[in-house]
């Protein structure tokens, strides 16, 4: 009898349980009823605190569509893991306990940035672990593509949508704020397929006059409208150049709720005051809901290649797109690192040629 551990770690999106559905249904394959999948609840809190259920192949019936994740999820930081628990326990040592005490033999993990870098301590533990790229920030070194992305993308774009025939009714300036973490891939993408005219992105630190001067362009040239797709992570020129200290003793002071609200009141004190400027923050909505097809494709093939890692012991990878293919990268050459947009690459070039602004 085999026996498999899974859990989802971090911040959910639509496509956990379509992946989770993959893994299974490819081992159900494989070993018939010689495999015992174990559910983990909550993530890593689960595995230390042996707070579980076993699963039946019933549990993965019909939930290639449903958004979250059947095993509910939390965030635990990284750095936390490494510190004692309330009650003074080693959190590492618990989750290697509940690991030799139900005998599994593998782990299967789905999660983001911290989450990979929690797998490869365990790996390094001499636990069998395989990760999995869920994220809807696009943001994990080593893989093209992460599930849970394009949904995202698909909402935030809908967002944008609905916000261009209200915005050209009332002649507005409309910021709409897309999650994304540090990097600018969700806002990006959503703001190229929703037709925005200023993108703002961490990785591009925008100028507040610069992007007056595109709102402005826009009007002179009889536009109605302008709408802005601002990351949440998106930064003025002047706040980078600060050093991190520096930066962090200033936002203390910050009023804002979010950037989007800093822009806001930046416009509002330079563009005519006969313009009005209205603020959408579709926030947590964008990771809610169903799985585009994109990502139940991703999912499913991304979940049958990490069985395969399962059944042959290839342990310590997580399964990665890239070229279009399926590719086992190693925890340790994944954990701690973040895939940013190069501001030379060509899709940001491809942007501009369109006529997108980055305020720089
Ligand atoms: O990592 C996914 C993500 O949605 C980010 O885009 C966002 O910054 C963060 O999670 C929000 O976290 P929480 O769900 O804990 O509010």
């Amino acid at each position: 009898m085999r026996r498999i551990g899974f859990l989802t770690s971090g911040g959910d999106c639509q496509s956990l349980n379509a992946t989770m559905r993959g893994v299974a249904k490819s081992l159900y394959k494989h070993y018939g009823e010689e495999v015992e999948l174990y559910g983990f609840l909550e993530g890593f809190y689960g595995l230390m605190y042996e707070k579980y259920r076993i699963l039946k192949p019933s549990d993965f019936s019909g939930i290639l569509t449903e958004g979250g994740t059947i095993l509910g999820t939390s965030r635990q930081p990284f750095k936390m893991m490494t510190k004692p628990d309330e009650n003074g326990s080693d959190k590492v040592e618990l989750m290697k306990k509940t690991y030799t005490g139900l005998k599994l033999d593998g782990l299967v993990i789905l999660g983001g940035n911290g989450t990979h870098k929690t797998s490869n301590l365990l790996a390094g533990e001499r636990l069998n672990v395989v990760g999995l790229p869920k994220t809807i920030d696009k943001d994990l070194w080593g893989t093209d593509m992460t599930f849970g992305f394009q949904s995202a993308v698909e909402l935030a774009t809908n967002a944008i949508d609905c916000i261009h025939t209200t915005a050209f009714s009332h002649r507005r300036v409309f910021i709409v704020e897309v999650m994304g973490h540090k990097v600018g891939w969700l806002t990006l993408h959503a703001g190229i397929a929703g037709g925005a005219d200023i993108i703002l992105i961490p990785e591009i630190p925008y100028d507040i006059e610069k992007v007056v001067q595109a709102i402005e362009q826009r009007k002179g040239a009889g536009k109605r409208f302008s709408i802005l797709a601002v990351a949440e992570g998106a930064i003025s020129k002047e706040d980078f150049a600060l050093s991190k200290k520096t930066l962090k003793a200033k936002l203390l002071n910050n009023p804002y709720p979010s950037i989007s609200y800093k822009v806001g009141a930046e416009l509002e004190e330079r563009i005519d005051p006969d313009t009005e400027i209205r603020i959408t923050v579709p926030g947590h909505t964008i990771r809610g809901g169903s799985p585009c097809a994109f990502d139940r494709v991703a999912a499913s093939r991304l979940g049958a290649a990490a069985a395969k890692l399962v059944i042959d012991g290839n342990y310590g990878n997580m399964v990665a797109f890239q070229n279009d293919e399926i590719v086992p990268v190693p925890l340790s050459k994944v954990a701690g690192k973040l895939k940013s947009i190069d501001p030379k690459s060509s899709i940001i070039e491809e942007a501009r040629s369109l006529g997108i602004n980055f305020g720089d």
